[in-house]
């Protein structure tokens, strides 16, 4: 059975932690390097940040640097870049590269000793880090020692394999509660369906990171369409049009109190 996790409010109350006040939204960040996607999910207002990785750019066919750049232009929140060196030194300049580019950069970090050695040097300069490939607690708990600002537990790659995802996402969420000096934020990751979002929200996580396609279907219902529908069957049949409607007296509200303002 997994542990559900109340998320506290906007107030102070006892037994909330200074993370849970801190956080008032789950946040959303958008899976892709599809730059047109982006743009055009931006205008949502939902858009809170963005994750890549080496395969999305891949998919992308583009430039990396070229694509980045266009990212946090586009969305002013935090946008995670990877490293692909494999050693400290090589991901530290690749990062610090990275990190110069825009200031909304964050630098994702695999979950290896090199790249938790990375993610404590990067931190302590003042660069974000998002250290991601998270698949256990244990590897949680070390992100957060070394000053992560996310750490990317996998959800769907953790249920392909027959495991549960959401419930490492409780166990972390759990953990780190236990310790306000831990500042990192539980970037839920691998999203899969609208339903690991909505889990992710109801166990208190700060962020989900959402492909397109998952976003757009959060904002489907079979019986909203019908709804609409029949809403609009009934509208049609009265003839009216809502700008182009007055009231009997031929006087809207507005009318009334422009007048008010004249007399
Ligand atoms: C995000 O930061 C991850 O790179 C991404 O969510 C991985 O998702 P996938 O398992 O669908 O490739």
């Amino acid at each position: 059975m997994r542990k559900v996790l109340k998320a506290c409010g906007t107030g102070p109350p006892a037994g909330c932690t200074s993370r849970q006040r801190n956080g008032t939204s789950v946040r959303f960040f958008i899976d892709t390097a599809d730059v047109a996607e982006i743009r055009d999910l931006a205008m949502t207002g939902l858009v809170d940040g963005v994750t890549t990785n080496p395969s999305l750019i891949a998919k992308s066919g583009r430039n990396f640097i070229e694509v980045l750049m266009e990212i946090c232009d586009i969305v002013p929140g935090p946008v995670s870049a990877e490293v692909t060196a494999t050693e400290y030194e090589g991901m530290l300049a690749e990062g610090r590269h990275l990190a110069a580019l825009a200031p909304n950069v964050v630098i994702k970090v695999p979950l290896t000793p090199d790249g938790l050695k990375t993610c404590r040097t990067l931190s302590d300069e003042g660069i974000p880090v998002n250290v991601t490939l998270c698949f256990s607690a244990a590897q949680a708990i070390l992100a957060a020692k070394a000053g992560a600002r996310f750490v990317s537990p996998f959800v769907g790659r953790l249920d392909d394999v027959g495991a549960e995802g959401m419930d490492l996402i409780a166990d972390i969420v759990e953990i780190y509660e236990n310790y306000p000096d831990f500042t990192t934020e539980v970037l839920v990751a691998s999203v899969r369906n609208p339903t690991h979002v909505v889990e992710a929200a109801r166990i208190g996580a700060h962020v989900a990171t959402i492909p397109p396609a998952v976003l757009r279907a959060m904002y489907k219902h079979p019986l909203t369409d019908k709804g609409l529908e029949a809403f609009l069957a009934d509208w049609a049949k009265t003839g009216q049009d809502i700008l182009k409607a007055k009231p009997a007296s031929g006087q809207t509200a507005h009318d009334r109190k422009q007048q008010r303002r004249r007399a």
